[in-house]
């Protein structure tokens, strides 16, 4: 079980910005602050929380269990795909080796669910059938499981992810065709893989969002983050079912309670500054990715709070970029 004293005495010993010694930055995302050494990518998982294209707020402990949640399932899917991973040197950071990341966001469901625009269920409601080229069966009801999982591609735009087809990435050049055959094998086949693990654990992996990349062999590698909250939908297994059949939303694991709150409280979409999420939210938000990191990986997380996070990160950097 999440200490939720620990959570507490946390909720401001978190890692919003980083700025390492002995790195060179190239790029800020969202989530992740990307350094570059020896031909590495250093990958500092921080604790913002993002939506609506902005930084809603720091989560404790976000950053180290996506971070750790990425490492256990790498090792997880590395029989059936190479991936990115070399190194984790501390909870928060992955050294991986850098790969040409193809352009498209490659998104598998098994069901069928969503609340924004590119979401499988939004489109089926307003009357899509064929999404991103692939045929929706008629009667669907939102969260129900596709007879068999479904390949759902998205451009990676600068901002914001446009639907696209298998088709449509082939003959636009995007990817070859041989390289997208694979990459669609791949994607199967890892997803298949975390639907089993998590189903052991009493959870479904509902759907998730892969990145591939190439190295400089041509060899496909997997990269980014694989079946973190972030990335995917879990739900929890054992009331699927009845909820399902009652019309009742599964029990989830989404941040949505936070960006409601925003929603009601200011307008994330236009106003310059947001207000702070309240506390309880965002120690609900730590909870719960704590919880389910716990029960998914079956390892009990280790909070190592004693040290400023920024500290004991680049004491981590530092004895790690001496051994290189
Ligand atoms: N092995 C890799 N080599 C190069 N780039 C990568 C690799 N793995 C992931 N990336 C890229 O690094 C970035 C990860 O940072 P993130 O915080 O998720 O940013 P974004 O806001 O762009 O999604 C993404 O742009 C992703 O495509
Ligand atoms: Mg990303």
């Amino acid at each position: 079980m999440p200490n939720r004293d620990l959570i507490r005495q946390n909720l401001y010993n978190t890692l919003s910005e980083t700025n390492f010694e002995r790195l060179a930055k190239v790029y800020t995302g969202k989530v992740r602050d990307i350094y570059e050494i020896a031909g590495k990518k250093i990958f500092i998982t921080t604790d913002r929380q993002s939506a609506f294209d902005r930084i809603l707020a720091s989560v404790p402990f976000k950053g180290a269990v996506l971070n750790q949640f990425s490492q256990f399932w790498f090792e997880k899917t590395k029989d059936i795909v190479p991936n990115h991973m070399i190194d984790v040197p501390d909870p928060n950071v992955m050294v991986v080796r850098p790969v040409k990341i193809f352009p498209i966001e490659v998104v598998v469901r098994g069901y069928i669910t969503g609340s924004t625009d590119t979401s499988a269920w939004v489109n089926y409601e307003k009357g899509e059938r064929l999404f991103c080229g692939v045929q929706l069966p008629e009667g669907l009801k939102k969260n129900q499981k596709f007879d068999e999982p479904i390949l759902t591609p998205t451009t990676k735009a600068e901002d914001h992810d446009e639907k696209i087809s298998r088709e449509e990435i082939i003959a636009q050049g995007l990817v070859p065709e041989e390289k997208w055959n694979k990459i669609e094998e791949y994607a199967m086949a890892i997803f298949k893989r975390g639907q089993e693990i998590a189903a052991e654990k009493g959870f479904i992996l509902v759907d998730t969002k892969y990145e591939f990349g190439e190295d400089e062999e041509g060899n496909i590698v997997l990269a980014d983050e694989v079946h973190t909250p972030d990335s995917s939908r879990y739900w929890v297994a054992s009331t699927y079912e009845e909820r399902f059949n009652s019309d009742q939303e599964p029990e989830n694991f989404d941040k949505e309670f936070l960006r409601l709150w925003f929603k009601e409280n200011c307008d994330p979409y236009k106003d310059e500054t947001l207000p702070a999420a309240p506390e309880d939210l965002v120690e609900e938000l730590a909870f719960r990715y704590i919880d389910i990191y716990e029960k998914l990986t079956g390892q009990t997380f280790e909070y190592n709070a004693e040290v400023p996070i920024a500290e004991r990160i680049q004491d981590n950097l530092d004895t790690y970029i001496s051994s290189l």
